[in-house]
């Protein structure tokens, strides 16, 4: 996949030939089971919407408080969009935006804590399909919601490999809204045309090489990276390129060995990548690194194709991308859903929400404005960006991956500890220690 923001895009998506990558999460249940399941499920469901709706004197509320780390630019381009199909969909129930600002959740995931903490949830809350969800799961956080698939019909429109990444011990807990893909480089077409950079790099050599031309022409900065996250992101990419999608998942089941000599090339490999990147890149967020891009500054960001929209909304539509050289045909997936916490105060209208996250039309609107493409299968490509019809062609065909950074491979404590090994680089610059750090961090979190 490459191309610039004007090009035409590809054909229908019809979901990915996805088979799960998560085994650590038993999924089961035969399919008897399931609609027992299903069916108390939405009795119970209903059972506290009846009491919301007040047995004692309290109002019926009529705000669904949203809790998203959608605050600026393309992301709350892409809330607003959903917002207003809510509106639309659910008459009499007002959006209430509980977004806390910081990429990939830096903030709001520790505010959600202290809120969960104090018993005091907002109604639904953003969280990522896959490993990330167990924490909440398994603290009781989040109601099942099953049922909800059963009845609005999402289990034939959804991707089976993502309800299986969703389903822990047979139940779901969340409605994805999308899904994301991690590993694509952004870039600045006019900076390269300036260094004579005209052909896209096949792989990392190609790659290190363009990076090494952009320094020859003056470019302080080739690669615009920021603050732990992001260089978990390019770490990963670079783990798919030096080890393949297969071994690269099995970084976070316990197949493929952090300590082994494929990691040891591909974090000298990191390194190498790092020493063209902005210096200061610890202190800044993935908004701050992309503006090193849009100003000239850097030619190339590893970033999440939330860059999409982001550079769009920022007034960059001429932005080029490629896949991470060296990652073949795979797609590094993650995926946004939105749960039923716990102790909603509204319960009712957070179904409505949730019934608009998972409907085609919600769907449309809001990966349109996201930079993401629908998680549903029968959302058509008409009226998405160039660069999103290709995602939805890609899709289709490409081998996914999980994302750590981003929840779909690792939960909570695995991408702090990952976060931390890499923030700790940037001070001791030694890959050995690295390594090692990534290492333990398996031991310590991988469920077997
Ligand atoms: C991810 C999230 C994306 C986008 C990104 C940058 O974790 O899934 O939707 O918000 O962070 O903030």
């Amino acid at each position: 996949m490459a191309g610039r923001g004007g090009e035409p895009g590809g054909p229908k998506n019809r979901g990915a030939p996805w088979k799960s990558t998560r085994r650590f999460l038993p999924v089961g249940n035969s399919l008897g089971d399931m609609r027992m399941v299903a069916v108390l499920a939405v009795a119970a469901l209903l059972g506290v919407s009846a009491c919301d709706a007040g047995d004692d004197d309290r109002p019926t509320p009529s705000t669904v408080e949203v809790f998203t780390w959608w605050a600026e630019g393309g992301e709350k381009a892409g809330l607003d969009a959903l917002v207003s199909r809510f509106g639309a969909d659910c008459p009499g129930q007002r959006f209430e935006n509980g977004a806390v600002a910081g990429g990939a959740g830096v903030n709001a995931k520790q505010e959600l804590t202290r809120r969960m903490t104090r018993k005091d949830p907002p109604d639904t809350f953003q969280a990522h399909a896959g490993a990330e969800l167990s924490d909440y799961i398994d603290a009781g956080q989040v109601r099942d919601l099953t049922a909800y698939y059963d009845a609005w019909g999402l289990r034939g429109v959804l991707p089976a490999g993502l309800v299986d990444d969703l389903t822990v011990r047979g139940k779901i807990y969340s409605i994805p809204v999308n899904i994301h893909r991690a590993n694509v480089v952004w870039t600045n077409p006019a900076v390269l045309a300036r260094a004579g950079i005209t052909a896209t790099p096949k792989d990392l050599g190609a790659f290190l090489g363009d990076l090494a031309k952009l320094k020859a022409a003056g470019v302080e900065a080739p690669l615009a990276v920021g603050r732990d996250w992001t260089q978990l992101m390019l770490l990963e990419a670079v783990l798919i390129s030096d080890l393949g999608p297969a071994r690269f998942a099995g970084l976070f089941t316990g197949d493929t060995d952090w300590s082994g000599a494929a990691v040891t090339r591909a974090v000298a490999d990191f390194v190498r990548l790092l020493s063209y990147a902005n210096s200061d890149r610890d202190t800044l967020d993935w908004p701050q690194a992309e503006r090193l891009l849009i100003d000239g500054k850097s030619g190339y960001q590893l970033m999440g194709d939330w860059a999409a929209a982001d550079l769009t909304a920022k007034g960059f539509p001429d932005y080029g991308w490629f896949t991470f050289p060296g990652n073949g045909a795979t797609f590094q997936w993650l995926a946004d859903s939105f749960t039923l916490a716990t102790d909603a105060p509204n319960v009712s209208g957070t179904e409505c929400w949730l019934r608009t996250v998972g409907s085609a039309a919600g769907q449309q609107v809001f990966n349109a404005a996201k930079g993401s493409i629908p998680a549903r299968t029968d959302v058509a490509p008409a009226g998405f960006a160039p660069y999103q019809q290709s995602a939805m062609s890609d899709w289709r065909s490409a081998t996914p991956v999980p994302s750590c950074a981003h929840g779909s491979a690792c939960a909570q404590p695995w991408q702090d500890a990952l976060n931390a090994a890499l923030t700790a680089y940037s001070t001791r610059r030694d890959a050995r220690a690295l390594q090692a750090d990534l290492a333990l961090a398996a031991d310590r979190f991988i469920r077997r």
